[in-house]
């Protein structure tokens, strides 16, 4: 007996062990020693990011725990036209989603500087406004919108951490009833569950008959909230936590750095590795870009341009109380252009960075970073961060540093997380006449 429970045990080591290559390449242990010292549990695993399936180690909000249902519903609603049924003019009306701002192959970002989604017509950069609406009407923000591959890890969402009554919302509570949207904050849930109560308004999207019935998506509902009392289940809640359920399983996993961390040490180039060395090393970007996610719940200020620079925004201004950033939710003078820290996968895939997308390419992100000079000329410099100071980074170290933030850092599979059709049969993700011809969808 005891021998067959020793060998199992020795067959389980083998498996176990052949599933992580052995590390023998210098490179290769330099990461690894490198970031098991950065780690906090002492182990480079501390980086991994979990399987879109596992939902027991995926961040949830206690008030939202995911379920296949949820998933299942958000993952379509996501994508569904037949939701825009809150359009201003007959023209809008269904022809535009969540996911026309967050396209999946613009790495869940909007593939032009700033998203339009009522009011727009057409797809990625060659979106433009729809005739029918004047400026002040379609719907756009004062910043690009954020990628939501590991939105997971965020715990108050949007540039300047608004939503989300927990976490770095502690303490904000006295300003939260001062502006139309984060009174959401009181009902004590996570920033992208309030968000997306708030969102739907927002972005002019309804849950009506026509979306339930018409649409067919009521037994979905009734799937995914079972226990929730009828005159509930078909609400604004429901909806944002089905979303942010789908929200929670998008995760850049199969990234060649994740593939390396999980022992398949040939998934990132040497160059790749070189990178990812400068970025937790000379370069300084863990300060701020921490965990797997390379993001974190705080605010910074790197003193980049705002939205009303970019050339083709609309309705935005040097007034605008986004450019304060974290400061213009909390009035609070140490808060001011601090801006959230994004997670940095599939960046690639959208060359618009920053809340104002001023930098086109990763190389100018990074040349921003090493020269430290604010591109701003509104921000003081008493307000910049103390780690945003000149790197010394020559040309190959430039080069081995974008080489890990435009592919080792990208996930190549990102079509996973869309659904292959949606119940309104519509086009996805955007159903207007311009797009339907040039995606050839109808
Ligand atoms: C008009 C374009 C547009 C549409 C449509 C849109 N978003 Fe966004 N989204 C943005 C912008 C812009 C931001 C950043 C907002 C800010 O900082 O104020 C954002 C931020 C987010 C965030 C926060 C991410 C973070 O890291 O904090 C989530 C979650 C999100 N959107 C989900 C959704 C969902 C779900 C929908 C559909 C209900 C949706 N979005 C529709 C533009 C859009
Ligand atoms: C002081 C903290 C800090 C450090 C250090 C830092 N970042 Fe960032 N990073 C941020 C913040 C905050 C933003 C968002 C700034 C904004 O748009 O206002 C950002 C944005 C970015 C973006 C654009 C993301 C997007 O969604 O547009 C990239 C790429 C990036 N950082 C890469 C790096 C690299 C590479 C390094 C190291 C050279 C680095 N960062 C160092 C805080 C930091």
């Amino acid at each position: 007996m005891n021998k067959i429970i020793l060998l199992s045990i020795a067959l389980g080591l083998t498996v176990f062990s052949c599933s992580k290559s052995k590390l023998t390449d210098p490179l290769d242990i330099k990461l690894s020693e490198k970031l098991s010292r950065l780690s906090p549990t002492g182990s480079s695993d501390y980086f991994v990011l979990p399987e879109s399936d596992d939902y027991a180690s995926i961040p949830q909000d206690p008030a939202n725990p995911i379920t296949p249902a949820k998933v299942a519903l958000g993952k379509m609603l996501f994508h569904e036209t037949a939701l825009a049924g809150g359009a201003l003019h007959e023209s809008g009306k269904y022809t535009y989603s969540c996911a026309t701002c967050h396209v999946a192959a613009n790495g869940f970002m909007p593939g032009r500087g700033q998203g339009i989604a009522d009011g727009g017509m057409g797809v990625g950069e060659n979106r433009f406004m729809n005739d029918h609406y004047t400026e002040d009407e379609v719907d756009v923000q004062a910043g690009r919108a954020l990628s939501l591959i590991n939105v997971a890890y965020v715990t108050n969402s949007t540039w300047t951490g608004k939503f989300g009554g927990k976490d770095a919302n502690v303490g904000t509570e006295d300003v939260w009833d001062n502006f139309e949207d984060t009174g959401i904050n009181h009902l004590g849930l996570s920033g992208i569950e309030s968000q997306l109560i708030e969102g739907q308004k927002l972005h002019r999207m309804v849950v009506d008959e026509y979306l339930l019935d018409d649409m067919g998506y009521r037994a979905m509902y009734d799937a995914a909230f079972p226990d929730m009392q009828e005159e509930e289940r078909y609400g604004a809640i429901p909806t944002a936590f089905a979303l942010a359920a789908y929200l929670r399983t998008l995760i850049g996993n199969k990234a060649p750095f994740q593939l390396w961390l999980k022992g398949d040490y040939s998934a990132m180039t040497d160059m790749q590795k070189q990178g990812a060395l400068l970025f937790y090393g000379k370069a300084g970007c863990f300060r701020c870009h921490k965990g797997g996610a390379l993001s974190s719940n705080e605010f910074h200020a790197v003193g980049v341009k705002d939205m009303y620079d970019y050339e083709g925004s609309f309705n935005t201004s040097v007034d605008d109380l986004r450019n304060f950033g974290r400061g213009g939710f909390t009035g609070k003078e140490e808060d001011l252009y601090k801006f959230k820290v994004p997670s940095l996968y599939n960046m690639k895939d959208s060359p618009f960075y920053f809340h104002g997308s001023s930098k086109h390419t990763l190389w100018g992100v990074v040349e921003y970073f090493n020269n430290a000079i604010p591109e701003n000329p509104r921000i003081d410099a008493k307000y910049i961060s103390p780690f945003f100071h000149p790197l010394n980074l020559d040309v190959i170290e430039i080069q081995q540093l974008v080489a890990f933030l435009s592919d080792g850092l990208r996930d190549p599979d990102l079509s996973r997380y869309v659904p292959e059709y949606v119940l309104s049969g519509n086009c996805i993700p955007n159903n207007d006449p311009v797009s339907q011809e040039a995606m050839g969808c109808n």
